[in-house]
């Protein structure tokens, strides 16, 4: 999934950080304690990395409310710390008042995006909402983040996979100062 708006909106990111503010970022899937969660976590742990951990606001969300207060899944958590990464978000349910308080709202897949549109509160905040696979790169044979809760180890790993590659592609997104250095529209 491409498009205008998904290119304005990380130009809008852009501007946001070169202009010296936090950039905001919202990760969102249908539980919040497998996908999202795993993006938070790791786009913390780039942020940390690259010393730039108070120059992003990074957190996650579902649009399902049937896990709210939980940790991540014990296979999400399990998958995760063999890769370094300890997830310790609590869940919670997205809400209208996030696409003020977020420069990006990102969906895992397209189920996400529509349950996002239907909570974005204005066409303005809507325009924020753009899917990981804006950042997988050109080469990746999937167009979303599929949803591993019913899958076996192979699901998580493909999981944490995508979500370390598109995290990465969005942390040098953002830095690069020029549009047409990046390809990944
Ligand atoms: P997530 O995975 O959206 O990546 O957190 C799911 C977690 C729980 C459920 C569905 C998807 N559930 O139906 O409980």
């Amino acid at each position: 999934m491409t498009g205008t708006n998904t290119e304005n909106t990380i130009d809008a990111l852009r501007r946001i950080y070169h202009s010296g503010q936090a950039v905001r970022v919202l990760f969102v899937c249908l539980g919040n304690i497998c996908r999202s969660p795993a993006a938070d976590g790791i786009m913390h742990d780039i942020v940390k990395r690259e010393d730039e951990a108070d120059r992003w606001i990074i957190d996650s969300a579902g649009t399902g409310g049937y896990h709210v207060g939980d940790l991540p899944d014990r296979r999400m958590r399990l998958h995760a710390r063999q890769r370094g990464l300890d997830l310790n978000h609590r869940c919670r349910q997205v809400s209208e008042s996030d696409f003020d308080d977020f420069d990006i709202v990102i969906g895992m897949d397209a189920s996400n995006i529509s349950n996002l549109r239907r909570i974005a509160p204005s066409p303005q905040t809507e325009a924020k909402i753009v899917p990981m696979s804006a950042f997988f790169a050109p080469s990746e044979r999937y167009d979303h983040v599929p949803d591993p809760y019913y899958e076996g180890s192979e699901g998580f790993e493909l999981v944490l996979n995508l979500l370390q590659d598109g995290c990465r592609r969005l942390f040098d997104t953002v830095r690069t100062n020029e549009r047409q250095q990046q390809q990944y529209f």
